[in-house]
């Protein structure tokens, strides 16, 4: 998403300076072409030849060199930008920009862009909490401007308490966020993503393979694209999606109580979670221990969350499910569809090559109620949610017409 696209890293003058070099690396992994701004400030903390190299580009520090003759920097450059992130924000420059003080190349480029503005504070926590600070922060924001808040841990002054530079991974995450459109304002989006876990004694579990990445990346495209997303998860060892709001759960039970007292509110309902369907049906309070011969546990069926949702499911409501095939995958797919009521179903095969379960693309078959096929190639979870959203936007649109 972030290919090609021209975004315009502004560094002031803190000790997070030096951070900023990893998220102009990763802006670039990410395809994006990067200028870098810097304050004369910022050029004590980390040399502007390392950020130049890092992005092929000269790095722009002084308000009157000229880019071409009769190119005025601060004016091509706040053209230039499809979004601005100044990282680090320091105090004093955010408030600058928030008093419309425009003394510098960063400050005056800010003034002159129509572009986005993300600002990611990073600050003593003395200095993050003062008062005038808060204040600026928030006048910026009801003026439009987006932040990222800082981390709360140990700082670099010794001081913990928040204002760490977000990670990097937040800072792009965001950007990604406000250069998405948002054609899902209004929906609330509920996931299901993960396995589950049927515990058998107090160390045991019956589970599977399910990473949870493609219910998190669901998760992720919508709030991007403007919706509120529940995210009900299994166990995985993802960081949960910035803006998502996570009721984590372990059993299939549990997912049960956690859909079915969301599901009224919601608008768009997906379960993209591998749901065990069984359980042991004895718990056994203590660990079960080695004996002799083999072992018998016997299981009984959890309840089928989607199936249930199907049933209560509301006109407004579009309901989209998965299916997790190693044989017949069309004929398998077509039968849950019907059987539980869902509006399309996501077929993924098991056998196929970069399909399924743990990694980070998907290989899927959009099958809906009216009998099409929508093959997909081979693609990244993020735009394998991306086409499932397009399906949703496409039932949204035939039932206006
Ligand atoms: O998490 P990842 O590692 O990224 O892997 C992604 C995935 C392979 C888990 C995902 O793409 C997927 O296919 N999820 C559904 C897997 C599955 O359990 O399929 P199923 O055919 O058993 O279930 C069909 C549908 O019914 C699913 O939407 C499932 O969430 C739902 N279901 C199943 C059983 C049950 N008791 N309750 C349910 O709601």
């Amino acid at each position: 998403m972030l290919k090609d696209k021209k975004i315009i890293v502004a560094i002031s003058g803190g000790i997070a300076a030096y951070k900023a070099a990893d998220l102009v690396r990763a802006f670039v992994k990410k395809g994006a072409f990067v200028k870098v701004i810097m304050t004369e400030n910022a050029t004590k903390f980390i040399t502007p030849l390392t950020l130049q190299t890092l992005s092929s580009n000269p790095v722009f520090i002084d308000m009157f060199s000229l880019i071409k003759e009769s190119e005025i920097s601060h004016i091509s450059l706040a053209q230039y930008a499809d979004i601005f992130v100044v990282a680090p924000a320091t105090a004093n420059v955010i408030g600058k920009i928030a008093s419309g003080i425009a003394d510098d190349l960063l400050t005056t480029t800010i003034m002159a862009t129509k572009s986005p503005v993300l600002i990611c504070p990073a600050m003593n926590t003395n200095m993050y909490t003062n008062a005038i600070v808060q204040e600026n922060i928030a006048k910026l924001a009801l003026r439009g401007y987006y932040f990222v808040d800082p981390q709360c841990g140990e700082l670099a002054c010794k001081a913990t308490g928040s204002g760490r530079l977000a990670e990097s991974s937040d800072i792009i995450e965001e950007v990604e966020c406000i250069l998405t459109e948002k054609d899902l304002v209004g929906e609330r989006v509920l996931v299901t993503a993960g396995p589950t876990r049927e515990p058998l004694d107090p160390v045991r579990y019956i589970s599977n393979y399910s990473s949870g990445k493609m219910g998190y990346a669901l998760a992720t495209a919508a709030r991007r694209r403007g919706a509120d997303v529940l995210l009900i998860s299994g166990p995985t060892s993802l960081k949960p999606p910035r803006g998502v709001k996570l009721v984590p759960v372990e059993s299939a039970v549990e997912m049960q109580t956690a859909v079915m007292n969301c599901l009224a509110d919601s608008t768009i309902i997906i379960k993209a979670a591998a749901v065990a369907d069984y359980r042991p049906a004895i718990l056994s309070k203590t660990k079960i221990k080695k004996r002799r011969g083999p072992l018998v546990i016997s299981l009984e069926r959890n309840p089928d969350i989607i199936f249930e949702a199907g049933k209560k499911k509301k006109k407004n409501q579009v309901l989209v499910g998965f299916a997790m095939e190693s044989e017949d995958l069309i004929e398998n797919a077509q039968k849950k569809l019907k059987d539980k009521r869902m509006d399309f179903i996501v077929a993924n095969d098991l056998t196929q090559e970069g399909a399924g379960f743990q990694s980070d693309t998907n290989v899927v078959k959009i099958i809906d109620k009216q009998g099409s096929i929508k093959d997909l190639p081979k693609m990244g979870k993020i735009e394998v949610a991306n086409a499932i959203f397009d399906c949703v936007k496409q039932i949204r649109a035939k039932s206006n017409e």
